[in-house]
């Protein structure tokens, strides 16, 4: 695996390899199965795969999330290396913000950007969009590889590259959430688990299971006061929201409709640690 730290170095690698097409993984580092199963698949579709190693600074709402977010980039390259991943792209920030943070672009995310993670966490899916566009631009891949586990983020991108109009030369592979044998979602954030809260983080996966064997015979808001007793018996201490939604557009729905993709979503916090995770329902 190449390593570059530098876009003209990357430009640079990509123009004499001339393989096509390009994938592309970008990720914030930590990797687990979760990011490998991306690579793997980009293998899998392309010629060449590039994945990117940037803790983006402005997706932070919160300064302490960003202070306290895994850097583990020894184990990260180990990985990649072992996924035979080709290139990795190592950026600082002023590699990626060259004219510093303040100066970001705005995007027309619409109601996308006020519900659920928009709502808890301001400006993070501006802050995902600046450094997506950015990377984007550098990589120039054919296929972009995402995971289903951030489905709000995927959804944004699929916008971002609407409004880019970059639907005819790059497509989106979103690839489903890869579980631990307990049902806990990969995520960097476990790593800050203790290892009765990731017993108990469990939870998150088994509301959403209730959710889904009873959102065609129970109301919704009894569901959601349901899954929200399970999660506040075991370990949970606050709940940002357990919200059942319209897959295709993430509009939140009160009652089953047969004629509608339906998607449950939970954001709560375990100790310090704020996790999500998702699941399709139909
Ligand atoms: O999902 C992530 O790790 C990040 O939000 C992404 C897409 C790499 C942008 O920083």
């Amino acid at each position: 695996m190449i390593i570059c730290k530098t876009k003209t170095a990357l430009q640079l690698l990509l123009k004499n390899k001339n393989q096509q097409p390009i994938g592309f993984v970008p990720t914030m580092g930590a990797l687990h199965k979760g990011h490998i199963a991306l690579i793997e698949e980009s293998k899998k579709q392309t010629s060449i795969t590039v994945c990117s190693i940037f803790i983006n600074p402005t997706q932070f709402n919160d300064k302490k999330d960003f202070e306290k977010y895994p850097v583990t980039i020894e184990s990260d390259i180990l990985q990649l290396e072992q996924a035979h991943c080709d290139i990795l792209f190592l950026p600082s920030v002023e590699e990626i913000y060259p004219n510093g943070l303040s100066s970001l672009t705005q995007y027309n995310l619409g109601f996308l950007e006020e519900i659920l993670e928009g709502k808890y966490r301001a400006n993070h899916f501006q802050g995902v969009c600046n450094v997506v566009e950015r990377l984007l631009r550098i990589v120039q891949p054919h296929i972009l590889f995402l995971g289903q586990k951030d489905y709000q983020q995927c959804r944004v991108i699929a916008q971002l590259i609407h409004l880019m109009q970059w639907q005819h030369t790059l497509k989106l592979v979103i690839l489903p959430t890869i579980r631990e044998a307990s049902g806990l979602a990969m995520s960097s954030r476990n790593s800050r688990l203790t290892a009765d809260e990731k017993q108990k983080a469990t939870t998150i996966y088994k509301a959403l299971q209730f959710i889904q064997n009873n959102f065609t015979k129970q109301s919704f808001s009894s569901l959601q006061k349901e899954a929200s007793t399970m999660l506040l018996n075991n370990g949970f201490h606050e709940i940002d929201y357990i919200s059942i939604c319209n897959a295709e557009n993430l509009q939140p729905t009160q009652t089953y409709s047969s004629s509608v993709k339906h998607i449950a979503l939970i954001a709560a916090f375990i100790g310090s640690v704020r996790l999500i995770d998702n699941l399709l329902l139909d």
